[in-house]
């Protein structure tokens, strides 16, 4: 059994829709082939078992940690999706909030080795060590905010407290625990960078596995409650302030607007993206679940497992490494659905372009490829610009999406393509949402 993929949903302030965003998701991974658990981690505020339309939801987490039954698997309820089940939340008991470190560390283990896919964690509000515990379970982590002032202040406390206590769990020696103190304690400034920078004075390989580690913080944002587009520029602003004060990236990986369909789905019981699949909410929910199964996960991993007894001679292959990963990459890309051609391993087959960008492609077709493979893409239409040429560089667990990587001449096929006018995904829209849009 592989261990799932990890999926956490945060973003400190309650009400801006996170438990709506994690019920979607996991209903559109679950709809994907995925099989999905979702864990209602919102201690004392747990409803995802109401999103579902599951009036009474029997055992839940209560059950696990009073050791009335010993597995996860035990307590996931039926949702009514056949791929995706549910491990309800606990909220009715008083107290419950409060359980203990031990009881957090077992229940940690248990949802990383849960028997699925995907596992998708709804954590609660706040910034307690519970909440970004859980919230760093997470291989991709999602902080979802409204562009609201306060809630976009609160995504950012919930960020950094996140990202210094991620820093703080892989001080693995006790000298290195007094360094992160030492120079943390003395700074005037946010900066991550300026804090890395002081560590390296001190431990040059710590310095650099500390970077490693921000780097792979597979960190993605998500706006929620948007009044129009313009409403989409606050929301970059908060993640060029994650990388230039933080240094993680966090991406803007979705945007949701304001909708009437969206509020009445939690009031029917029943998240949107099961009773109204084609509302523009559920499309974009759907885009993010594809783009989060195939998100470089393995590549995440490796990051964070970054030794910290690298020496204090760290070459350049080692900072290369660390510098790129596709999926912090594609935000640049432009988001296209292009039918197109690919030939790999000698074969042809009909392929939708998804994702474009002048350094490569998120590609969507029935293919046998494997990481390094040789590709070749024509886009239909334009068979009269030199084919994109270029290599694997991943391919999503399921088989169906590749990401990849375009040689030095084909970029400039491809920027060319994007500026002679590759059709936009956004461009595609009905026209009533377009005009909403414009
Ligand atoms: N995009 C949206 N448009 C309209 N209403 C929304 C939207 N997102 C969330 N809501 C409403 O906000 C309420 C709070 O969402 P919820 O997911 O419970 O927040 P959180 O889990 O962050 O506390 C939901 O009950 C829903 O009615
Ligand atoms: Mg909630």
């Amino acid at each position: 059994m592989n261990a799932p993929i990890l999926i956490s949903v945060g973003g400190g302030k309650g009400g801006v829709g996170k438990s709506v965003v994690a019920a979607n998701l996991s209903a559109a991974i679950a709809e994907l082939g995925f099989r999905t658990v979702l864990v209602d981690a919102d201690f004392g505020a747990a409803n995802q078992h109401t999103l579902f339309g599951i009036d009474r939801p029997g055992a839940t987490l209560q059950a696990l940690l009073s050791r009335e039954v010993e597995s996860i698997e035990a307590i996931a309820h039926p949702t009514g999706l056949s791929r995706l089940f549910l491990v309800p939340g606990v909220g009715a008991v008083p107290g419950a909030a409060n359980i203990s470190h031990a009881q957090k560390l077992k229940l940690m283990r248990q949802i990383r080795g849960v028997d699925a896919d995907v596992v998708v964690i709804d954590v609660g509000a706040g910034v307690s060590f519970n909440v970004l515990d859980y919230f760093s379970l997470g291989d991709l982590r999602l902080v979802v905010t409204s562009p609201q002032l306060t809630a976009m202040q609160n995504a950012y406390c919930f960020l950094k407290a996140s990202v210094h206590r991620f820093l703080r769990a892989r001080a693995e020696t006790h000298a290195q625990r007094e360094v992160l103190k030492i120079v943390g304690s003395a700074r005037e400034t946010d900066r991550v960078a300026e804090l890395r920078a002081r560590i390296a004075e001190e431990d040059p390989s710590f310095a650099v596995a500390l970077e490693q580690v921000t780097r792979g913080f597979g960190g993605a944002l998500i706006g929620n409650m948007l009044e129009g587009p313009q409403q989409r520029k606050p929301l970059q602003a908060l993640s060029r302030m994650a990388r230039d004060f933080l240094d993680v990236d966090l991406p803007v990986a979705a945007t949701l607007t304001m909708s009437r369909a969206l509020h009445e789905s939690v009031t029917r019981r029943r998240p949107l993206v099961l009773g109204h699949p084609s509302h523009a909410a559920s499309r974009a929910l759907r885009e993010l679940a594809e783009r989060l199964m195939t998100a470089d996960v393995a590549r995440i991993r490796e990051l964070r497992r970054a030794t910290i007894a690298l020496g204090d001679d760290v070459s350049d292959e080692e900072l290369l490494g660390v510098t790129l990963i596709d999926y912090l990459r594609r935000d640049e890309r432009v988001r296209v659905d292009h039918a197109a051609r690919v030939w790999v391993r000698s074969e042809e087959r009909p392929a939708r372009v998804r994702d474009l960008s002048a350094s490569g492609a998120l590609v969507e077709a029935a293919i046998e490829a494997s990481e390094g493979d040789p590709i070749r893409l024509t886009l239909v239409g334009f068979e009269d610009r030199p084919a994109l040429r270029g290599r694997v560089r991943h391919v999503a667990i399921s088989g169906a999406f590749c990401g990849v990587e375009l040689d030095d001449e084909s970029q400039h096929v491809a920027a060319e393509l994007l500026a002679d006018g590759v059709p936009r995904k956004t461009s595609t829209l009905p026209p009533p949402l377009r005009a909403a849009l414009a």
